[in-house]
């Protein structure tokens, strides 16, 4: 039982468990204030007849498992732009799997009340609240969604004078912080993020070398491991089939071209958030620029992204250190700072 008193006591009582959930395009994360924290990369698979779910022994799978044994699963990747998409009830089946799936690695103890902030983008903030307030809404006693972004920032602590820059697979969500919770008008999505490059990458691929054979998955994990922009150290030199045997192919000119295709988007997006704020206020946050999501982990992006800016003045950019986890641990730290009356409305 909270003892009696102020919020704040009532905040650390051990009866109230508090869970960050990150529902991303590609990956989701979940972290709770019992030091629990797992992730997935946001996929659904159900078998496809008695056959399948004999082999895979289960009636659903998740994450990498659904996508390994996707000739036998109909596989859903239910999130566009990080919300449930409009449309099947397939899909808002598999978010709500995915949520259920994310809640069991939360591990409550008997009788705990579950409170749950969840990032989404900014943009989604005013779309699409509802649809994901009632995914969550069913495993967790009290929910609050934030702005991805934001999640960011709160972890951080660049809660003033910064600028968070979150390059997810669906969206780039940019949030100015200026010392209050941002609004509307500090936030900007950008609808084209990493797998617009993954595409990108396919189509100068394919056009490049005729002859191999490239998938989806290769492309993005070929960006994930060798994605740069400007001029890194090094060949991106991969073996690829061709016909039936492995080939080595040197594809840095692909992988550069389809990762540099962020930055101007991004840069020009900066701009015109930043430009609304007085002069003096500009000038604070161009020294405090964060990248954040998988996408921050692209070689050189953020001094690719100073060069772009450098027209503008000179900017600080750096890339955040565990993107993969960093909104789920925000939305948690988010979620216990919370006060009562804020948990409907943010
Ligand atoms: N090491 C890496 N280098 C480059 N890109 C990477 C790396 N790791 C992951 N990515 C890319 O980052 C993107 C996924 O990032 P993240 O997990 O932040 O997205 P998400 O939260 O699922 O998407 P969204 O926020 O748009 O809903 C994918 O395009 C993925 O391929
Ligand atoms: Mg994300």
């Amino acid at each position: 039982m909270a003892p009696k008193g102020s919020g704040s006591t009532e905040m650390k009582a051990p009866d109230i468990l508090y869970v960050g959930i990150d529902l991303g395009t590609l990956r989701s994360a979940v972290a709770a204030s019992n030091g629990q924290r797992h992730w997935v990369y946001s996929f659904v698979g159900w078998p496809k007849d008695f056959v399948a779910r004999k082999v895979l022994g289960k009636s659903i799978v998740f994450g990498e498992e659904a996508i390994n044994n996707r000739l036998s699963v109909d596989l859903v990747r239910p999130l566009a732009s990080g919300v449930i998409r409009e449309g099947t009830q397939r899909d808002q089946e598999a978010v709500r799997q995915l949520v259920l799936h994310l809640f069991e690695h939360v591990q409550p103890a008997k009788g705990q009340e579950i409170r749950a902030a969840v990032g989404v983008p900014a943009e989604a903030l005013k779309v699409n609240k509802e649809a994901t307030i009632l995914a969550v809404g069913e495993c967790a006693d009290r929910t609050v969604v934030v702005s991805e972004p934001f999640a960011v920032a709160y972890k951080l602590g660049a809660l003033n004078n910064a600028c968070i820059i979150d390059i997810g697979a669906g969206t780039i969500d940019f949030c100015v912080m200026h010392g209050v919770t941002p609004e509307d008008e500090d936030q900007r999505t950008l609808l084209s993020a990493g797998d617009y490059v993954d595409r990108q990458l396919y189509d100068l691929l394919r056009e490049a070398h005729p002859n191999a054979r490239f998938s989806e998955t290769m492309v993005r994990q070929l960006k994930e491991q060798h994605g740069r922009v400007g001029n890194v150290k090094g060949r991106v030199k991969v073996k690829v089939p061709v016909a039936a045997k492995f080939v080595q192919h040197d594809l840095t000119r692909e992988v550069t071209q389809a990762c540099e295709s962020l930055v101007s988007p991004i840069a020009d997006t900066l701009i015109d958030l930043i430009k609304r704020y007085e002069p003096s206020f500009q000038q604070l946050v161009r020294k405090n620029i964060f990248l954040a999501g998988g996408g921050s982990q692209i070689k050189g992006i953020a001094e690719g992204l100073t060069e772009a800016l450098a027209d503008h003045g000179t900017f600080r950019v750096q890339a955040v250190e565990d993107p993969l986890f960093i909104g789920a641990d925000g939305a948690l730290e988010l979620a216990m700072d919370m006060p009562s009356e804020r948990w409907e409305n943010l």
